[in-house]
């Protein structure tokens, strides 16, 4: 599963070179795996099913809000499911951070949802939690909002740590798989169904160095930021997915 984060950025001109540039690239192989792009909701009217190029792609949200209502500004879940939408990412370190959403909130959003599309939910630590060794609680304080859920098979986490964002800086593969195995057991032993969920990575994704992630038992794919504004770069990166077989 591979998944593009736009987070803000894009415009109409851009949208329609990505389109083009993503379907020159990408493989068309047998088995495809799950590709989508989460564009600010502003521009999904570009994002129709009709188009030939967005074929194979699903589509979803940033982020929404758990309520309808007097909320100025606000997208909600409910609206997400009307407009069919495949996905929702919630709990990006950017919502966390710039927009003081707690894991209290982020646990209603996940609630609200009700297993009707897939979950990503994002976690990961800062530079000073991991300097202080202190990774994995802060990973499992973040995960405590799927104690005793009932979780679709879809369910995703993705981790990202923080200071691997935008910075061209990431953890060793290994780790990143050592800390995927450790965030699978903490769902599997907490959500009521015993769920193992998959595991995305993200933070400094690119082309060159997606493979060494990929490789790797634990790594279902990735959320990938920056790279992913290029739609050549991203059918590269989705083009490696396709290709490694871990069997
Ligand atoms: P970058 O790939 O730009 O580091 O962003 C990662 C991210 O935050 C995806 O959600």
């Amino acid at each position: 599963m591979i998944i593009a984060n736009w987070k803000c950025n894009g415009t109409k001109k851009m949208i329609f070179s990505w389109f083009e540039d993503y379907g020159k690239e990408v493989n068309f192989v047998d088995v495809l795996p799950i590709v989508g792009v989460a564009p600010p909701s502003i521009y999904f009217g570009y994002f129709s099913r009709e188009n030939a190029s967005l074929k194979f792609i699903e589509w979803g949200l940033q982020d929404a809000d758990h309520l309808d209502g007097p909320r100025t500004g606000a997208i909600s879940v409910d609206m997400l499911i009307d407009m069919e939408c495949d996905f929702l990412i919630i709990g990006h370190s950017e919502r966390r951070e710039i927009f003081k959403e707690d894991n209290d909130l982020i646990k209603e959003k996940l609630k609200s949802l009700n297993n009707r599309v897939t979950a990503i939910l994002c976690i990961g630590e800062n530079k000073e939690e991991n300097n202080k060794g202190i990774t994995r609680d802060v990973l499992k304080e973040q995960l405590d909002i799927v104690n005793g859920l009932e979780l679709d098979q879809s369910f995703t986490v993705a981790y990202e740590p923080v200071w691997a964002i935008g910075s061209g800086l990431t953890p060793e593969p290994k780790d990143i798989n050592e800390i995927h195995k450790f965030i699978k057991d903490v769902v599997q032993s907490n959500s009521a169904n015993n769920l193992v969920p998959k595991v995305l990575y993200g933070g400094s994704v690119t082309d060159k160095n997606a493979e060494s992630f990929f490789k790797e038992e634990f790594v279902d794919g990735a959320l990938v930021g920056g790279a992913s504004l290029d739609g050549s770069t991203f059918a590269k990166i989705v083009n490696i997915f396709s290709g490694i077989d871990k069997k």
